[in-house]
């Protein structure tokens, strides 16, 4: 590679050598020049092979440097004054300088100190990687390998310089970032010095505390990994507490009232106090080693790609229960959080989507345990206990998290801002902005009325009777929830039913909704009394197996304890209506939802026009029945469904793009799709299709392998995980031959 000719490292310890390691081992440098002030050290580093060549005078080795050649300032943070003065006399032009300091205002102030000004050549620079080992002994050459090195350069740093520092770090494995000096020192206070002052002082605390002179005896695990970090370089951190002083005083002034906080609670028996300390850090934690496996040192949390292998053939058969239903998982937290006492719930969907709704109120300050396999306790704060969250909200893929608490946060005391992933960024949030604006919501949008969301605090809100413009239960979610805060009545009316989760939840919360045909009525200023939620399976996730059962001969599921909510049946009368073999068993109400076991059995389908008034209790499911109806004899024509347009996806476009990819003739229309079947035999060619990161499509997909002549591919599949956790392997263990990359 070469990007560098020539490396000088100054200080060959751990950072240095294994700089030097790694460059060497890439091949990005000609020759590594060490300078060390302790002969010994430069001999020793020479026989580790991290060094060609040792000095201990540094400007005698910069005398060897040319342009195009690289420093690497290596030394405790404090050392780096003096290492730049005698650069000043005796740095070569054209040779760039950069640093491994983990203050960077202290480099920079030493830099002006000396020079009079940031000079061009010098690329202040930090890895994020260290080891509590220190010593040319302890250096690897992948110490850096995917870890971050953030670089604060000035608005004077040569380009040039800055992109032979950018490339030597990659060349060493790493992933540059820039950002200011201000942001740098202020974002490592808190997330490495303050936690070595912790450590370092619990040890010493510990250590001299005559009381417990063998205390290190007993001490295990706990202790082991809170404290590993105490054995770093006492000399590196002296330099760095004394260099990045202010920040890290504001650090621990901040830690120290958190502490004291959570001693007033052990000391009070404040159960709920220390609940949500720990569920909240608890939850914290587990998304940082989430974060750690994906991907080292990641900032966010990105969506690993996931790309589904499906092999053709096979059929379905067994017993199984997909997750919870994910409308319900939601609304039993946001009711629960509202609600006074404690709420049970089981059965809670453990995907993407719900857990958004989560932690976004934890966030909001409600003490929330679990999940724990589907169990969920809710500590309820009342309909006005909600607290201002630290920061936006961020519900990643879900919309039904965005649009319901936009109503629910119109009529709070607090700002808040919503935002969310990449395909949520896309949708259209107006449809319920407008209705709340209507009732005094202040709610500002992005552009077009996208996300982010802006709910501001707007004083009291006014009922209105709201005519809904399309069948959306999460506008009249929205409506009806910020009608919890409104004077006087607030009054839904929609064109088509629509899954009415939010009225009967309330409902079971003790809350008075009025039900009359089309129109859902709440009047203002009543309370929640927290209640035992039993959330049973999801009906858009079984339906992916219905389809399944439906259209591979031989196959007989049976999906247990699955909601049949009127408003969700369609796809039940969708696909009877298309002759296929389903059986309602052990029908019973359950926490005032409708549930039963389905079986489903192969039986040959036929092409049906879908009722229009199916289409809203079916909305989530036309993936799948797209499916179905490729494998129907005859023509599918579905009209009335505009709405799939703006779902995760635009899900008419999406499936008839993959259809046609897998040799299928599907034309979409403007609200709507017409499908040519096929019965009998192999029915989609193989192919790779892409979901688009749509969950139902990319498990539309796989169910299509059924009926497969060849591999299907299906790409984009991370956000299964949002509805429907374990889709992979509840479809293998049921017959799929789907493989997960
Ligand atoms: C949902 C309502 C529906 C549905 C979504 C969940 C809800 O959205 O598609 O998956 O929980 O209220 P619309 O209200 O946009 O139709």
């Amino acid at each position: 590679m070469g990007q560098v000719g020539r490396l000088l490292v100054i200080g060959v310890g751990l950072i240095g050598g294994s700089f030097a390691l790694a460059l060497k081992a890439a091949g990005a440098c000609r020759e590594v020049i060490g300078v060390t002030p302790q002969r010994e050290a430069g001999e020793q580093a020479k026989t580790l092979g991290v060094v060609d060549r040792a000095y201990t005078h540094l400007p005698e080795a910069l005398g060897l440097l040319q342009p195009g050649d690289l420093v690497f300032v290596a030394v405790p943070t404090l050392a780096v004054e003096s290492v730049f003065a005698q650069l000043k006399d005796y740095l070569p032009a054209g040779v760039t300088v950069t640093d491994g300091a983990s203050v960077k205002g202290s480099v920079r102030s030493a830099a002006e100190k000396v020079w009079g000004e940031m000079p061009s050549f010098l690329v202040p620079g930090h890895p994020i990687a260290g080891s509590e080992r220190s010593g040319v002994s302890a250096a690897r050459d992948d110490l850096y390998r995917d870890h971050r090195i953030i670089l604060t350069p000035a608005p004077d740093t040569g380009a040039d310089h800055l992109r032979r520092v950018v490339q030597a770090w990659q060349a060493a494995g790493a992933e540059v970032l820039e950002m200011s000096v201000e942001e740098h020192d202020e974002v490592l206070a808190a997330t490495s010095h303050l936690p070595h002052v912790i450590a370092f002082s619990l040890v010493d605390t510990l250590a001299h505390d005559a009381e417990n002179e063998n205390i290190f005896r007993y001490a295990a695990g706990g202790f082991r990994d809170f404290t590993r970090i105490a054995s770093s370089d006492p000399v590196m951190w002296r330099d760095i507490m004394l260099a990045n002083r202010e920040a890290i005083l504001k650090a621990i002034d901040l830690y120290s009232l958190n502490l004291s906080s959570l001693r007033s609670a052990i000391a009070s028996g404040d159960s709920a106090a220390l609940m949500g300390v720990f569920t909240r850090a608890k939850a914290a934690r587990d998304h940082f080693t989430k974060m750690l496996a994906k991907q080292a040192y990641s900032e966010t949390m990105q969506a690993q790609e996931v790309t589904f292998i499906a092999q053709p053939g096979g059929t379905v058969s067994g017993k199984l229960r997909v997750p919870g239903d994910k409308s319900m998982s939601h609304r039993s937290i946001m009711l629960g959080s509202l609600a006074e006492g404690v709420t049970e719930v089981q059965g809670f969907l453990e995907g993407e989507d719900a857990l958004a709704t989560l932690q976004a109120f934890r966030d909001m300050g409600v003490v929330i345990e679990g999940p724990h396999d589907g169990r969920v306790t809710i500590h309820g704060v009342g309909l006005h206990g909600l607290k201002a969250p630290p920061g936006p909200l961020y519900l990643g893929n879900s919309g039904t998290s965005m649009r319901l608490l936009a109503g629910l946060l119109a009529g709070q005391g607090f700002d808040v801002s919503l935002t969310g992933d990449e395909s949520l960024s896309k949708r259209p949030m107006n449809r319920v902005a407008n209705p709340l604006r209507e009732m005094g919501a202040i709610i500002e949008t992005g552009p077009e009325g996208r996300p982010p969301l802006l709910v501001k605090s707007a004083g009291q809100l006014s009922g209105i009777q709201y005519q809904l413009p399309m069948a959306s239960a999460q506008v009249k979610s929205a409506v009806l929830l910020a009608g919890l805060y409104a004077q006087g009545e607030t009054s839904t009316v929609e064109p088509a039913p629509t899954r009415d989760h939010t009225e009967r939840m309330l409902q079971g919360f003790g809350y008075s909704v009025e039900r009359d045909g089309a129109r859902a009525t709440v009047c203002g200023g009543g309370e929640l009394k927290a209640a035992r939620i039993d959330v049973p399976a999801d009906i858009s996730s079984a339906a992916f197996f219905m389809v399944a059962a439906a259209i591979s001969p031989g196959s007989d599921v049976t999906l247990e304890h699955v909601g049949i909510n009127p408003t969700r049946d369609g796809v039940i009368h969708i696909l009877r209506a298309m002759g296929g073999d389903i059986e309602l068993q052990n029908t019973r109400t359950v926490g005032g939802e409708p549930v039963a076991d389905i079986r489903v059995r192969y039986a040959p389908l036929r092409g049906i026009l879908i009722p229009e008034a199916q289409v809203p209790l079916a909305i989530d499911e036309f993936p799948a029945l797209f499916i179905a109806a490729a494998c129907a004899q005859g023509e599918t024509v579905l009209t009335g469904a505009e709405e799939l347009r703006v779902k995760e996806s635009d899900r008419i476009q999406a499936m008839a793009d993959g259809l046609s990819v897998l040799g299928v003739s599907a034309n979409p229309t403007k609200d709507g799709i017409v499908i040519a079947g096929t019965s009998g035999g192999p029915v989609f060619t193989g192919g790779t299709v892409d979901s688009l990161g749509d969950h139902r499509i990319a498990m539309a997909f796989a169910v299509a392998s059924l009926r497969a002549r060849d591999t299907i591919r299906i790409l984009h599949c991370a956000n299964v995980a949002t509805s429907f956790p374990n889709f992979a392997e509840l479809a293998v263990g049921s017959g799929l031959k789907l493989q997960q990359l």
